[in-house]
């Protein structure tokens, strides 16, 4: 029996209340309804909207009502819509009128917004903490390879040597932004919906700021209309998982080709790989593919919340109701991700000889050799220049820019001396380094320092 039935003079068919039905998605925010009930309970009870006997019964049942779901025992119905009325229906054949009065004050419309901000809460905590478990992954791998030499790259051609500890911080600072998005993103779930009706407030004496403080949120939405009909929360939340997995997505990128042949700088463990139904050679790095196409999902969830939002009249309309697959998509699929990716990274194995020697060729030590010759007194330009001619040089000879010898070094310019040798070998262009935050062996340790600084 529907809870509206007074209005109505006809049911509606089954395909109609199939069609709008939410249960099937949004039974996740169970214990989250039940949280907003209990408190919106104790408020009435509290405020005198209904007597405390009243409400201890039914924050009593919604308790049992909990532990019944829990195990299982209570079997959601598509005629009772979604989370918020399977419970109140299940709450009233169990307590009956006095489960009937749970409702006061209160619309669906404050009550779905309050469950989806709770749930959002946790999830954010959640993906907190697998940021964390990342980074703090990262800065172990860091740590092990500060003196593994490979090529930086950009166009992905060589361009300078750096060490791969330099390469995963750099993952590092992003993964932290990341963290730091989604604190910020919590701020703005954080706040109380509940007690705001269905758009214009109630004609009841209730106590918003005591639901808060059940609730756990740090502050309380100051405007009902607002707080029923926005999602802009949402639609940041799911743009910082959209972030996240851009940042993922491109960290999949590196290791796919980093396990190439072509490349050879890691190989993936064998349980996070797959083989071929046809290719017995095959060791595919499907985990990595993975995470990169569901980035594309979750950035699908963010631009389908955006348009679900878009061009909506306030207050609440029924689209809302679309928000939340997109809010558990993006979430879902962030956890995950971050879950697998950091077993992955944890259980390579670094190729180091290979990345070193990759270091090796390619020139990237042309920027260096340049240097060189600024630092006998002629202008960046000009050395870029000579450096330039020397690359071409070498090139047709198929050989190093070190491999040249002094009377080569010398028919480019007279200001070459033996020491050219030492200042262009790989390790010396690394630890030449001077800027801040640079590649450079020292900066690196500081880099590493900071982190562990900040982390404690
Ligand atoms: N299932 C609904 C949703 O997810 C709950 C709110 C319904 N409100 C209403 N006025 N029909 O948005």
């Amino acid at each position: 029996m529907k809870l509206w039935k007074g209005r109505f003079s006809k049911a509606s068919t089954s395909s109609a209340d199939e069609f709008n039905a939410s249960i099937e998605f949004d039974q996740r925010m169970y214990r989250e309804d039940i949280a907003g009930s209990i408190a919106h309970a104790q408020m009435l009870g509290k405020q005198g909207i209904i007597t405390e006997e009243e409400s201890q019964l039914i924050v009593k049942t919604l308790k049992e009502i909990l532990a019944d779901i829990e195990a299982g025992k209570i079997e959601f119905t598509i005629e009772s819509e979604d989370i918020h009325m399977n419970i109140e229906t299940v709450l009233t054949e169990r307590i009956g009128d006095t489960g009937k009065k749970l409702h006061t004050a209160r619309s669906r419309n404050d009550q779905v917004a309050v469950d989806i901000r709770l749930y959002m809460k946790k999830e954010t905590a959640a993906i907190d903490t697998l940021l964390q478990e990342l980074m703090d992954a990262l800065e172990k791998l860091a740590k092990e390879h500060t003196d593994t030499v490979m090529p930086g790259y950009t166009h992905l051609q060589r361009a300078q040597p750096v060490t791969l500890a330099y390469h995963l911080l750099a993952y590092y600072q992003m993964f932290s932004r990341d963290k730091e998005r989604f604190a910020d993103c919590l701020a703005r779930i954080d706040r109380l919906p509940l007690g705001s009706g269905a758009l214009a407030g109630t004609t009841y004496n209730t106590d918003r700021d005591f639901l808060a403080e059940k609730l756990g949120f740090a502050s309380v939405l100051p405007n009902g209309m607002d707080a029923v009909a926005d999602r802009d929360f949402a639609i940041e939340f799911i743009d910082c998982c959209a972030i996240a997995m851009m940042h993922l997505s491109r960290f999949c990128e590196e290791l796919i080709l980093w396990s190439s042949v072509e490349f050879s700088f890691i190989e993936m463990d064998d349980a996070y790989s797959t083989g071929s139904s046809i290719m017995p050679q095959k060791k595919n790095p499907d985990m990595a593919e993975l995470i990169r196409g569901k980035t594309g999902r979750v950035y699908g969830d963010l631009m389908s919340l955006l348009t679900i939002c878009k061009g909506l009249p306030l207050a609440y309309n029924k689209d809302l109701q679309e928000d939340k697959l997109p809010v558990f998509d993006a979430a879902d699929t962030l956890k995950a991700s971050l879950g697998i990716f950091t077993e992955m990274i944890l259980t390579m194995k670094v190729q180091k000889e290979n990345m070193e020697s990759a270091a090796k060729y390619g020139y990237m030590n042309a920027t260096d050799a340049a240097d060189y010759l600024v630092s006998k007194g002629i202008p960046f330009r000009d050395c870029h220049e000579i450096i330039g001619r020397i690359v071409l040089h070498c090139i047709g000879k198929g050989i190093a820019i070190e491999e040249m010898t002094m009377e080569e070094f010398k028919s480019f310019s007279e200001k070459f001396e033996e020491d050219i040798y030492e200042k262009i070998a790989v390790r010396s262009c690394i630890k030449a380094k001077k800027s801040k935050g640079s590649t450079s062996f020292e900066s690196v340790k500081e880099q590493l320092r900071a982190i562990q600084e900040s982390s404690k």
